[in-house]
């Protein structure tokens, strides 16, 4: 039986893909920061005989204790599945700096600290493969999202160097870049729009975007499929998008220069902002 260890199992798209692998016969190790208060875990646990470990993926001692929990348990991790993270950003005026510090510790940091725990394991047998949840916020900037974008895209550069220096181990490293997915993320940032002056247009059109997607959602189990076909296919590659917003972005983003992506967001007027956009995605995508 193969093993896998998941970060972040309390909710979202970790609970998915923790019950996902386990329905596919894995041996799985879904990590929680809290485990006493993640009672879906604990329910899906006692169903599907997940194994729930502890651990909090900022803090270096929780992860080494993780990792050699995992290990005693199971002889070896197949795979690792980098999930844990959380939302938020705001205008890089406003934000604080503390925030970001947070941001980075656990979106970048933490994967970066359990690869370096599970890495040896993996060279010293010859195989495995790692997955490290992105975001469409890894590929596409927008306004008022900083550190969230950037502790993203720290995380697709790592990811790519990573890829490349352990390929040569047996080792498959990728990244899953997820649009707008129903979860309860959204749901924990509750600032109101008018702690954001003077930049609410920023912010407003963020979650008209977020509101729009959520209409009709990525589902947390369509990235746990994508996760899983990261690991599994015969023809693996680094970068995986998920769900059509993502897609429709990223192309949308590329499609224009760097100067005209600025000019396009730096509209004061929100529908002249809508219509600049829907020139570059067509509509659906904002409203
Ligand atoms: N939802 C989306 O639209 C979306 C889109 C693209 C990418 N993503 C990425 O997908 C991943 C999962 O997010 P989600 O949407 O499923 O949100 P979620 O439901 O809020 O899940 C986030 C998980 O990460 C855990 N976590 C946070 N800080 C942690 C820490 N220091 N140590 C260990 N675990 C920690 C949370 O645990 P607690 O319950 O203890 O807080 C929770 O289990 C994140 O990396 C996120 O950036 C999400």
């Amino acid at each position: 039986m193969r093993t896998v260890l998941i970060t972040g199992c309390s909710s979202g798209i970790g609970l998915a893909t923790a019950r996902h692998f386990a329905a596919r016969g894995w041996r799985v190790f879904a990590g929680a920061r809290s485990p006493e208060t993640a009672t879906d875990l604990s329910t899906a646990a006692a169903e599907l005989g997940l194994h729930i470990v502890r651990v909090d993926v900022t803090d270096d001692a929780s992860v080494a204790a993780c990792v050699a929990e995992v290990i005693a348990a199971a002889g070896s991790i197949d795979a690792l599945v980098n999930n844990a993270g959380i939302g938020g950003g705001g205008p890089v005026e406003l934000a604080s700096l503390d925030r970001g510090h947070t941001t980075f510790e656990t979106n970048y940091f933490g994967p970066v600290r359990m690869m370096k725990a599970v890495l040896p394991h993996m060279r010293a047998q010859g195989s495995g493969a790692i997955v490290n949840i992105s975001s469409l916020a890894g590929r596409v900037c927008l306004a008022g999202h900083g550190h969230y974008a950037a502790s993203k895209w720290a995380l697709e550069a790592i990811t790519e160097c990573v890829a490349s220096e352990v390929a040569s181990f047996g080792i498959r490293v990728a990244l899953i870049e997820p649009g707008v997915v129903l979860t309860p993320i959204f749901a924990k940032s509750s600032t109101p729009l008018t702690a954001y002056a003077p930049y609410e247009a920023a912010i407003r059109r963020l979650w008209k975007l977020f509101g729009k997607q959520l209409e009709k959602p990525t589902q947390p189990a369509d990235v746990a499929q994508a996760i899983e076909h990261a690991i599994e296919t015969n023809e693996p590659r680094l970068r995986y998008l998920v769900g059509a917003d993502a897609r429709t972005l990223t192309a949308g983003r590329g499609s224009v220069s760097d100067e005209q992506w600025v000019e396009a967001q730096a509209h004061r007027d929100d529908d002249r902002f809508y219509e600049a956009m829907e020139r570059l995605m067509g509509a659906g995508v904002f409203r």
